[in-house]
């Protein structure tokens, strides 16, 4: 089969990451981990400290990005101490906007709209009342209004507000000056948290999240070794907290450690840069291809893309016939049910022969 509809990784892994699973010695798994006796959570942490140059301390680990993601949202909307905020069941166990918050609690959560459907439901899943704010379509992209953030996180003054970038499925995403700009014109009470899943396809630089994190308490930067490094599987994620968040990173931090696998194999993608950066180089010649085979076509409009995927508009008349066209081949791509963009494609970059399949077949549909 092949998966072209979740973001993953059609490539080979990094010749060290094959090295670190061969040559793990299964002993290791006998024992837990004797770093926290150095008072570190994890010898990845440490790594991604010295990477980074973001402070042990505030390096978060979890099961993937979704589980930085899950454990912040449902801390700081639910067992936050310096919030006034405690769990309150809804009669029908039903969570909508508007509903959920007993009074003086602060469970609001502002999203931005199109963006990836998890969100909405972690916050449904602890109570909160979330909103969204817009993002905005522009010629062949999509875009944040900085200055519309900022004012709508001003007068709702949300306890979390959700920054994506690059964002899932638009792949528009923010500067680090963006970044800057909202964190400094909003309250400070307001948790940021910011998916950088798909961020190392943008760029290698990493030198401004230190800066971001040291200068504003109220910001988690989360990231993954699931896309850019390519091991969904693995089940890996990562993230960076201004300081002072002691009880957030206890409550999110694994007593005994994680896994030792996984940690092996985890140092050995993140030392193998070159091979990812010259596979995320790779996935330009699908992004052209996409755009010169489709972009001058009635009904289609092919977006700029900074991530392992693109969206394109599509003609939805031959959506039955392409699914059952890919299906033959056994291709799978994301058809987008969400509202206001029910006519687009989101296709995970492949290998050159993947996107040459697709979109053959989409032209032979027509
Ligand atoms: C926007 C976004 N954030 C985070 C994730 C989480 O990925 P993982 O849990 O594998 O790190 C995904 C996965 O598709 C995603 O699309």
């Amino acid at each position: 089969m092949n998966y072209l509809d979740r973001n993953e990784f059609n490539f080979e892994p990094s010749q060290k990451v094959v090295e670190a699973i061969r040559n793990f010695d299964p002993k290791t798994l006998c024992f837990y981990t004797r770093i926290y006796d150095q008072g570190k959570k994890s010898v990845v942490s440490v790594r991604l400290s010295e990477i980074y140059g973001v402070p042990e301390e505030q390096v978060l680990l979890a099961y993937g990005g979704e589980d930085i993601l899950k454990n912040a949202i449902h801390y700081y909307l639910m067992k936050d101490p310096s919030s006034e905020s405690h769990p309150s069941e809804l009669e029908d166990g039903r969570v909508a906007r508007g509903l959920g918050a007993a009074k003086g609690d602060n469970k609001k959560i502002l999203i931005p709209e199109f963006s990836w459907w998890y969100y909405n439901k972690v916050a449904a899943e602890c109570y909160g009342t979330f909103e969204m704010y817009p993002l905005h379509e522009q010629e062949d992209t999509f875009a944040y209004d900085v200055d519309e953030v900022i004012d709508y996180t001003n007068r709702i003054h949300p306890r979390m507000l959700l920054l994506a970038s690059p964002n899932n499925p638009t792949g528009n995403s923010l500067t680090p000056e963006e970044i800057g700009r909202i964190m400094e014109h909003i309250p400070d009470d307001t948790m940021v948290l910011i998916d950088e899943a798909y961020a190392s396809f943008i760029t290698s630089d990493t030198d401004y999240i230190a800066p971001l994190v040291n200068k504003y308490k109220n910001l988690i930067i989360s990231r993954t070794l699931s896309k850019f490094y390519g091991l969904p599987g693995l089940r890996c994620g990562f993230g960076f907290i201004g300081a002072g968040h002691d009880h957030f990173v206890s409550y999110i931090n694994k007593y005994l450690g994680y896994n030792r696998f996984s940690e092996a194999v985890a140092l050995a993608a993140l030392d193998s840069d070159d091979h990812y950066r010259h596979v995320a180089d790779e996935m330009e010649w699908g992004r052209q291809l996409y755009k010169k085979a489709l972009g001058d076509k009635p009904g289609f409009k092919v977006y700029k893309s900074v991530a392992n995927f693109i969206l394109i508009k599509y003609p939805t008349a031959i959506k039955e016939r392409l699914q059952k066209a890919l299906a033959e081949q056994d291709y799978k791509i994301k058809f987008m049910t969400d509202k206001g963009l029910e006519d687009c494609l989101r296709i995970t970059l492949g290998r050159k022969e993947q996107t040459q399949t697709v979109v053959d077949t989409i032209l032979r549909c027509l």
